[in-house]
């Protein structure tokens, strides 16, 4: 029961006994190290984040901007506050580890705002890898329906640190990261990736994002202090939530490390987010897949339907041949239904009618008799209003014939024209998705989606998505340079799985249609895949996808010998172990599916040499270690689909060492005899 102070000399004594009790004040993570100081002086609220003895976030203010109130940011008075610490274990259907410790301390500040009498309340978490807060608007007489004008929460970096970053864009998260002093990097869509000048590494993010906009980051101007404020995505008219009391916001994360690889390595933000709520969970699994899909990015197939059209009765049935034999649990389709000819107009697609030359029918139930996942696509083209009209047949179809997995698409502006893919409105109707689908026992895919905030735990249907520049742009644009595919998991995939794509063997693009595809670059050498081979192979541990696909076309995967490594991956792991990483430069990932091992190093435009312990290894087991490597004299610039097999016992205490050539990579399969 929040105690409400009855005169103003209660209050004063409330004060009092707040700000001067200054334990009380600091909250720590359970091991001591970090820790978070919430303050409110003179009505104003304020946090303030160290590790040990340095100070990451000087203190920053909290607060919002109500239409219908004003601003809420000082003039609070603190009814009650209540200190708990929690440890909860839980164990996740699917991920990069099941065995999951959600152990915190929280502070929650029960306000009240004097002059508009509005109860606020503001929940702080401290964990071992950092902090997260969030505000609650409990039910109240005072406040009912709401409207967010801005969201004022403060971010006040100390100095100048190196700061990975990707432009603030309301509808797109397909960009390269930049890597600045932070005074550069002025609007960022989250996560953004710092490195104070100690070498401690921030990532500042959002978890469980439901109800509310997505949350951009803008340095403040005129500041002597490098101050990052949230910038909520906008509704069409300018507002940024409309919402009712009772609510609560997404959490705001400061994930904290001493290395890079532990921000990789951290499960705060999907701890964050509630217990699961789908009941039966037993048909969701993690696959890989492929797809008629990349021939029509580089131009050899189309979506519409045509001579070149790719979704064929024919050519499905030759893909689920091959994905059946080949241990590929998954074929997706695209182009599969009619309206691609539309794309762009509202209620283009139509997702139960298929193409003239399509039988859906046929191709499902071949797919069920060689036990192929036939995975769905839907293409909205940015079309929610009409989406939701027809999901409810599109899903019972898919149903119907026994259709367990989807791949969205939002590939254009959004239907309601004005509305943003990552403002409220999407958000909430990204959502009204995936429980639609756990309705109908499908699992989803979302491509052009809103970011990843953790959700994978309340909703374990929401597998993968892809909110990132991913493979397809080496097809039509400047490509993603080395740098890329080692920058993303330390920035955009501490927000969750990714679809970027992996997989690709024919890296020079030999069959690429340059006139009918090129559309982004004017340079088309660049159309192509910069890696190496070995890289790619590396990208299918590094990138985790609990739906990984591999995303070259079937014919250059077809007795190719890389393809085994593929054909023998895991995908779905008890256990993960970043071995070694900078940002932008290079990591090593370990995976464990019961006793055996995956590993994937990858490195940027440089070769290097790097040495792994395998001590995480069983001390009792022999194992074989497959490896496939960059070869001696090739690189990404030359001959990039050279590489070399060997295979090698090791056991627990073995070292390896690895060589990777610029742009390259090492993909090691180990299994325990
Ligand atoms: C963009 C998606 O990222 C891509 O995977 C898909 O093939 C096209 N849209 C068409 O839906
Ligand atoms: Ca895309």
């Amino acid at each position: 029961m929040p105690i409400k102070p009855l005169s103003g000399l209660v209050l004063l004594f409330s004060l009092f006994l707040f700000t001067s009790c200054k334990q009380n004040k600091i909250l720590q993570s359970p091991d001591g190290e970090i820790q978070a100081v919430v303050q409110l002086t003179n009505g104003k609220l304020s946090y303030q984040v160290m590790k040990d003895t340095e100070v990451l976030i000087q203190p920053s203010s909290l607060g919002f901007h109500l239409k219908e109130h004003g601003k809420l940011i000082d003039n609070f008075i603190l009814l009650d506050r209540d200190k708990t610490e929690n440890k909860e274990e839980w164990t996740a259907i699917w991920g990069p580890r099941k065995e999951m410790i959600n152990h915190y301390n929280q502070d929650t500040l029960k306000l009240e705002h004097e002059p508009t009498g509005i109860r606020m309340n503001i929940v702080f978490r401290v964990y071992n890898d950092g902090v997260a807060f969030r505000y609650e608007f409990p039910e109240q007489e005072k406040l009912k329906q709401f409207t967010i004008m801005n969201e004022l929460s403060e971010f006040a970096m100390v100095g100048n640190p190196i700061t990975w970053w990707q432009e603030a864009d309301f509808d797109s998260y397909e960009s390269l990261y930049h890597e600045t002093p932070l005074s550069q990097a002025h609007w960022v869509n989250t996560p953004v990736t710092l490195r104070s000048n100690s070498g401690i590494h921030i990532a500042l993010h959002e978890a469980a994002l439901s109800n509310y906009s997505g949350m951009t980051l803008k340095l403040k101007e005129g500041k002597k202090i490098n101050t990052y404020v949230s910038e909520l995505v906008p509704w069409a008219d300018g507002s940024k939530v409309k919402t009712q009391a009772g609510m609560t916001t997404p959490w705001r994360t400061i994930t904290i490390s001493d290395q890079a690889t532990q921000l990789v390595e951290s499960n705060m933000i999907v701890n964050l987010n509630e217990p699961c709520k789908i009941d039966d969970t037993s048909w969701i699994e993690p696959m890989k897949y492929m797809g008629i899909w990349w021939g029509m990015h580089i131009g050899t197939e189309t979506w519409v339907e045509g001579p070149r059209h790719g979704a064929t009765t024919e050519n499905a049935m030759r893909h689920i041949d091959f994905a059946s034999t080949n241990s590929i649990q998954g074929l997706v389709v695209e182009g599969w239904n009619a309206g691609w000819h539309r794309w762009g107009a509202k209620d283009a697609f139509d997702h139960v009618t298929p193409a003239a030359d399509y039988d859906l029918t046929k191709v499902a139930a071949y797919a069920k008799e060689k036990g192929v996942e036939l995975i769905m696509h839907h293409e909205t083209g940015g079309d929610a209003i009409g989406y939701e009209a027809l999901i409810d047949s599109a899903y019972a179809l898919c149903q119907h014939l026994g259709i367990k997995a989807l791949k969205t698409g939002y590939a254009g502006g959004i239907y309601p024209r004005g509305e943003h893919h990552h403002g409220q409105y999407m958000v909430e109707h990204y959502q009204r998705v995936v429980e639609k689908a756990a309705q109908y026992g499908i699992m989803i895919n979302a491509h052009e989606p809103i970011k990843p905030t953790g959700k994978r735990r309340t909703w374990p249907n929401m597998m993968t998505r892809e909110g990132v520049r991913g493979m397809e742009w080496n097809a039509w644009s400047d490509g993603n340079p080395p740098a890329h595919t080692v920058t993303i998991p330390f920035t955009r995939m501490l927000g969750g799985p990714v679809d970027y794509t992996p997989g690709t063997f024919d890296l020079l693009l030999k069959n690429f249609e340059s006139e009918r595809m090129a559309w982004n670059t004017d340079d088309i050498s660049q159309t192509r895949t910069h890696t190496t081979l070995a890289k790619q192979l590396a990208l299918f541990v590094i990138l985790y996808s609990p739906m990984q696909m591999a995303s070259d076309v079937m014919d250059n995967y077809i007795n190719h010998p890389a393809f085994e490594f593929i054909a023998n991956a895991n995908i779905d792991f008890d256990e993960t172990k970043v071995l070694n990483g900078e940002v932008g430069q290079f990591i090593t990932t370990a995976r464990r599916t019961g006793n055996d091992w995956m590993i994937g190093a990858a490195t940027n435009e440089k070769e290097r040499q790097l040495t792994i312990s395998l001590d995480f290894l069983d001390k009792n087991k022999q194992y074989e270690a497959t490896i496939y490597a960059d070869k001696k004299g090739c690189d990404w610039l030359s001959e990039p689909e050279q590489y070399t097999v060997s295979k090698k016992t090791v056991k627990h205490g073995d070292r390896l060492n690895m060589k990777l050539a610029a742009g390259g990579g090492q993909a090691i399969a180990i299994k325990a005899k």
